[in-house]
């Protein structure tokens, strides 16, 4: 199947988020928006009013910031959580922070894959070792954490109530049409998450994580995708894996969210529809793969609470088609040609990314991050990169510059409900502008979007790359209103050969809470260290949360 061909007249051809704000509408629920509950300070939250000196482009092996700002390191992998030894796994992903109290609260981070060369030097990549390391470096952690007398929040380590989510061992509820089902093997649960990509929060307080990559470690039989050699150890059905899980921090139960399909879920982003239904946007994060929504079919209380939950037991899933500007209903009892494939409700939850191309979803460059603005309901999608996909870029229909754009899709009638949309691009990733290969997003305290670019770093710079005209992957801040409506001004660099994953405001807005993901990805071998980040000396690279705050007087 071709790629469709996203036109340059495409951008933008609608009311921008300025003039849905200075209309006086609020399109999204105050209470969706997860945030914290604590008073806010006098003091204006990070990077809310833009004064800030952009950061250049570096080639460096340290965390660059914008003058006047300084990090803290607070957590890095290995460090131990709880009394039992367990620790904080590799590749920290997505981010995520839900107040318990005035003074406790919860942080989820993910861990999305391991750098095996940095944590088994030597060890052969088929050996029990080698794939139990990996799976137990995969998956989340769940930690407390506490202000402190000055007011900002602090992961407390180690913590009795702190634990692990693997890949190796824990035990996921399936919930939704698919669980129980011969599609899973007859299964009530699946042993371990992993490929924990980027998350969300649930409008009820508890972690949702995005099971990604799943195809690395266990293959997959619907895209042909053979399993690695690590495999043979720990027999595993790929079905098991691919889903939007939910971790609930008070009870540690853990679930497998089949009704919003299997894919290479990249994270989950929660609305309600102006009739009170639960509405949930997802993407799969692979060339040529699709965005969908999940819309409940009963409707959210918020006085439930966690009860909640069930509405991710009955509902309808829709896949995207940009071109028409329409969500089709992944529904084998009102479309016949599902049925004619033999799909029932259990498979579409299964072999979703199947259904999705039989009813005509199109293709996307790689949808990753979506998340809805927090005033005016609209879902800012990030598409990553055309390039995997084979597109000649030299044709002028597509964005010849570098890669990925930042699109944005608003429902019809402004409800997210509907079943017609507009989308369009809004920053195309080019040299010009700035951007390129955009994959978490996230918004500030006044709605500006934060973007973290995903490119390959190489020891040896290609030429044309991403990395020789931006350097390091970076962040950037977009507003998405105002008089720097769409302007990209960078904020961090990252150090060398890592991305940064999830920024997320502290609860108390004062500081920027950044995952950074294997730095020193491309060294050559562990002689030749491109960064030495966190620890500096001689240290072997590890992945690291850190918070970023403006340096005190
Ligand atoms: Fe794990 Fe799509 O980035
Ligand atoms: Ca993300
Ligand atoms: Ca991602
Ligand atoms: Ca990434």
């Amino acid at each position: 199947m071709s790629a469709p061909k996203l036109k340059r007249r495409e951008f933008v051809q609608y009311l921008g988020a300025s003039a849905v704000i200075a209309a006086g509408h609020r399109l999204v629920p105050n209470w969706m928006i997860t945030r914290a509950s604590t008073p806010l300070s006098t003091a204006t939250p990070l990077l809310d009013n833009l004064d800030f000196t952009p950061a250049a482009i570096s080639n460096s092996g340290d965390l660059t910031l914008s003058e006047g700002f300084e990090y803290d390191v607070l957590l890095k992998r290995g460090d131990v959580l709880n009394p039992e030894g367990e620790t904080y796994g590799d590749h920290n992903d997505y981010l995520a922070i839900v107040q318990r109290d005035d003074t406790t609260g919860w942080l989820w981070s993910n861990h999305e894959n391991a750098t095996m060369r940095f944590l088994l030097p030597g060890e052969k990549d088929d050996t029990m070792e080698y794939i139990v390391t990996r799976l137990t470096n995969m998956g989340g952690s769940v930690i407390r954490i506490e202000k402190q007398p000055g007011g900002s929040w602090r992961p407390v380590l180690p913590h009795s109530e702190n634990f692990r989510v693997d890949g190796l061992n824990s035990r996921l509820k399936f919930t939704g049409p698919a669980a129980g089902t011969d599609r899973v093997f007859g299964e009530s649960e699946a042993i371990g998450s992993l490929g924990n990509c980027g998350g969300g929060i649930t409008p009820w307080g508890t972690f949702c994580t995005a099971e990604e990559n799943y195809k690395e470690t266990w293959g997959d039989p619907e895209m042909n995708d053979k399993p690695p050699k690590s495999a043979k150890h720990i027999q595993r059905p790929s079905e098991h894996y691919g889903y939007i899980c939910e971790i609930d921090p008070d009870t540690r139960e853990l679930f497998k969210h089949t009704s919003l399909g299997r894919m290479a879920h990249e994270n989950v982003a929660f609305n309600l529809t102006r009739d009170g239904r639960l509405v949930a946007y997802t993407a799969d994060d692979r060339v040529e793969q699709c965005l969908y929504k999940f819309i409940s079919r009963d409707k959210y209380d918020h006085s439930a609470g966690k009860a909640n939950r069930r509405l991710l037991d009955h509902g309808t899933l829709y896949v995207a088609n940009t071109e028409k500007g329409r969500w089709i209903a992944l529904d084998p009892v009102t479309n016949r040609k599902l049925r004619d494939h033999e799909f029932d409700a259990a498979r579409v939850c299964v072999n979703t990314r199947t259904a999705a191309k039989i009813v005509g979803g199109t293709p996307l460059a790689r949808p990753e991050d979506v998340e809805v603005h927090p005033v005016t309901g609209e879902l800012y999608v990030a598409l990553t990169s055309w390039e995997a996909a084979g597109i000649d870029k030299t044709k002028e229909d597509y964005f010849p510059d570098i890669a990925g754009a930042l699109g944005r899709l608003r429902e019809k009638d402004d409800d997210a409900a509907s079943l017609e949309f507009e989308f369009g691009i809004l920053v195309p990733g080019s040299k010009e502008t700035g951007l390129s290969w955009p994959d978490n997003i996230a918004f500030t305290e006044d709605n500006h979007l934060m973007v973290a670019t995903d490119y390959a770093i190489n020891h040896k710079i290609k030429e044309n790359s991403s990395q020789e005209q931006l350097g390091n992957n970076f962040l950037v801040v977009i507003p998405t209103s105002g008089p720097r409506e769409n302007e990209v001004i960078r904020f961090a660099v990252t150090p060398r050969g890592a991305e940064f994953c999830s920024p997320t405001l502290s609860l108390d807005r004062q500081e920027l809470w950044l995952n950074i993901q294997h730095p020193g990805d491309d060294s050559p071998n562990l002689k030749e260290l491109s960064t030495h980040f966190p620890e500096g000396g001689d240290a072997i690279p590890k992945s690291a949360m850190v918070a970023i705050r403006r340096k005190q007087a």
